[in-house]
């Protein structure tokens, strides 16, 4: 039988890769998305022609709609026979000073990057009887820059769930968090961009998807390993070099 995870955000980016990683591992995936339905409807077909003996199916949901949200486990579950591990890794990440950020785009950070993964999380929990939960967080949350003030303050508040549910959900449940650096450049830039910003880290380059995938593999493999973060960052956590 293989298990199966459901990744939130998988229709492009950083969670279509991990789809692929994860398929390619023996997993059935559900695929979930908000706007990009014919990128995760392609990726389902292009994995299931590629691992016909897997499930995958694509699950769309705005995850400022608390209905929806809460109704994702049930979905999955119902379609898919079972739920294993979820991948919060949706994310909106947008600039806003603390002068700048008004309550509504505030609500909107935390929506996305905190309030949906609690709500998975407590479905997921209450639906199933073990599982295993990755958060997507950021390097970010070891600095107090503020350019970011509610996407940062958000993916802090995410390590702090991690960490919290690891406590209350094990042994059944084992929670742990990724926090990306330099992986993929924004919509608008390019990796130039990316190896400009690397000139500032100990590992002075992009670290790419790669330390991402390795991330999962540990985690998923490490099945004493819960309420940790893994850095995936090349040292930036440590603070910008000279
Ligand atoms: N990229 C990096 O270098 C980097 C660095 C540090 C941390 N991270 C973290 O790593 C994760 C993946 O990064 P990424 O750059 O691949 O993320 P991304 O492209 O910014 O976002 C991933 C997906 O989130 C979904 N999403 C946004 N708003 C949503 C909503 N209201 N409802 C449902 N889904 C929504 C979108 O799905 P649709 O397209 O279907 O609408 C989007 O494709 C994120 O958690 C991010 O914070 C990334």
């Amino acid at each position: 039988m293989h298990n199966t995870a459901f990744i939130t955000g998988a229709g492009q980016r950083v969670g279509k890769e991990v789809a692929e990683h994860l398929a390619n591992n023996g997993w059935n995936i559900g695929i979930h998305y908000n706007r990009s339905s014919p990128d995760a409807e392609n990726l389902a077909k292009h994995l299931g022609e590629r691992y016909p003996l897997q499930k995958f199916a694509t699950f769309g949901a705005n995850l400022m709609n608390d209905s929806q949200t809460e109704n994702l486990v049930r979905q999955v579950i119902a379609e898919m026979g079972r739920l294993d591990l979820l991948i919060n890794n949706a994310s909106v990440f947008d600039p806003g000073t603390i002068r700048e950020t008004s309550p509504a785009f505030f609500d909107e950070q935390f929506g996305v990057n905190l309030r949906a993964p609690f709500i998975l999380t407590r479905q997921f929990a209450l639906n199933c009887s073990e599982g295993l939960i990755i958060n997507f967080t950021d390097t970010r949350i070891t600095n107090n820059s503020s350019g970011f003030a509610a996407y940062s303050l958000a993916k802090k508040a995410l390590w702090e769930l991690t960490k919290m549910a690891a406590y209350e959900l094990g042994p059944s449940f084992r929670v742990n968090a990724i926090a990306p650096g330099l992986t993929l450049p924004p919509a608008d830039k390019d990796e130039e961009y990316l190896r400009k910003l690397a000139a500032k880290i100990p590992m002075k380059r992009p670290g790419g998807l790669d330390p991402i995938l390795k991330s999962i593999d540990f985690i998923i493999e490490n099945d004493y390993l819960t309420g940790q973060i893994l850095f995936c960052d090349g040292g930036e956590n440590l603070g910008k070099t000279v």
